[in-house]
């Protein structure tokens, strides 16, 4: 592999980085850190870093030591602020400059959910759920990960071709690893559905289209719409995900020979969801995603809803889980049923209410 241009790095970086000219002034940040300071490069080139920065711990004696060392220096749990912004807990980590080593490289790794956990009421909150654990696992663990990361930016800078693919591969797993955990935390944050009206067959066809363009192109799609079928209340941006997780797994379970996604839409007026008090909104859109692949494998199939069950070697098993989730969030219902040759994802969806209905 071919290291891409220190500019495209620097711009990829996920974590607010700044370097510092011999003399303490902002020589440039990247994008990343213009979102974390919530400013722009341009604004910040030629201020003195300690100005901009206000942090609880003395950075410059860390600047000097450094430069004298030339020794990268992390600085743990330190609370950084920016302007009108309130204090954010950081780790800054502070290097020297391969070729320049009195220019220095400041990474500034937030900690927010620390800092939340420290007000008290999140430990437990996050505790009750596996998913709350495993999302304050990732997020601990993208910390460590993002200084590894750049240490071996940093190391690769000197080194030999032979020796560089080495640091590129600690990046590039580094990478793979945080996009894991990544999807982890998405469970956590997942906000509530914003419900407006939402064609179905419109969400549909577009999974449909970015399936046959990518991860889909051995498919073959059928359509099967009830043309009369009227809007559902959800929030089309998750509803989307849903169908795209649905149409990818149907592609994934396929040989690479493909097969056919059958997408079909019905209307069933008598499909209501039970609560405890007998109440529950009218269910009557219907959606479902045939496959005519291999079926679940009979080992998993009682638990595909649950988190980090996979039955693919590189699956992280969190498709289903966060269709199971996002499909409650708008009280509607997923069904599946299961042979070699034919497996079905139905999904039931409540109408737009009344008073919503224009006209
Ligand atoms: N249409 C399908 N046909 C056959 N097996 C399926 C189908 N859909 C899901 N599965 C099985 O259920 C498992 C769980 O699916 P899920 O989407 O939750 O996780 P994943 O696809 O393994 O990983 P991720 O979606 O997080 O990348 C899959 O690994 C696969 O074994
Ligand atoms: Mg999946």
């Amino acid at each position: 592999m071919i290291l891409p241009a220190p500019g495209i790095i620097w711009a990829s970086l996920p974590i607010p980085a700044v370097l510092v000219t011999p003399d303490n002034l902002i020589d440039e940040i990247n994008p990343a850190a213009e979102l974390f300071l919530n400013t722009s490069a341009r604004s910040l080139r030629g201020l003195p870093v300690l100005d901009v920065l206000a942090v609880d711990a003395p950075l410059d004696e860390g600047f000097t030591r450094v430069r004298a060392n030339q020794a990268a220096l992390f600085i743990n749990d330190v609370d950084v602020t920016s302007g009108e912004k309130p204090p954010v807990q950081c780790t800054i980590q502070v290097a020297p400059l391969q070729d320049e080593p009195d220019t220095l490289l400041l990474l500034i790794s937030p900690r927010e959910l620390a800092d939340r956990l420290g007000r008290g009421t999140g430990v437990k909150a996050a505790a009750k759920s596996a998913i709350g654990m495993a999302e304050m696992l990732a997020h601990e663990i993208k910390n460590p990960l993002a200084g590894i990361s750049g240490a071996a930016q940093l190391l690769s800078m000197g080194l030999s071709a032979e020796d560089r693919e080495l640091t590129d591969l600690i990046v590039e797993e580094t990478r793979r690893v945080v996009k894991l955990l990544e999807q982890v935390e998405q469970f956590g944050n997942t906000r509530p559905p914003e419900k407006q009206p939402v064609n179905l067959h419109d969400l549909l066809d577009r999974a449909r289209r970015s399936a046959l363009v990518s991860f889909g192109s051995h498919m073959t799609f059928v359509e099967d719409y009830d043309p009369s079928l009227p809007p559902a209340w959800a929030d089309p941006d998750q509803l989307q995900q849903v169908f795209l997780n649905l149409v990818k797994n149907a592609s994934e379970a396929a040989g690479p020979d493909g097969g056919t996604i059958r997408l079909r839409s019905f209307y069933d007026h008598g499909l209501r969801l039970r609560r405890a008090d007998g109440s529950g909104p009218a269910l009557p859109l219907n959606v479902e995603i045939i496959d005519d692949g291999p079926g679940i494998p009979p080992e998993i199939a009682g638990e595909v809803f649950e988190p980090f069950v996979s039955g693919r070697t590189n699956g992280t098993g969190l498709g289903l889980a966060l269709v199971s989730k996002i499909i409650s969030d708008h009280d509607g219902w997923i069904a599946l049923d299961s042979v070699p040759g034919r497996t079905v994802f139905r999904i039931s969806l409540p109408m737009v209410p009344k008073e919503r209905r224009k006209g």
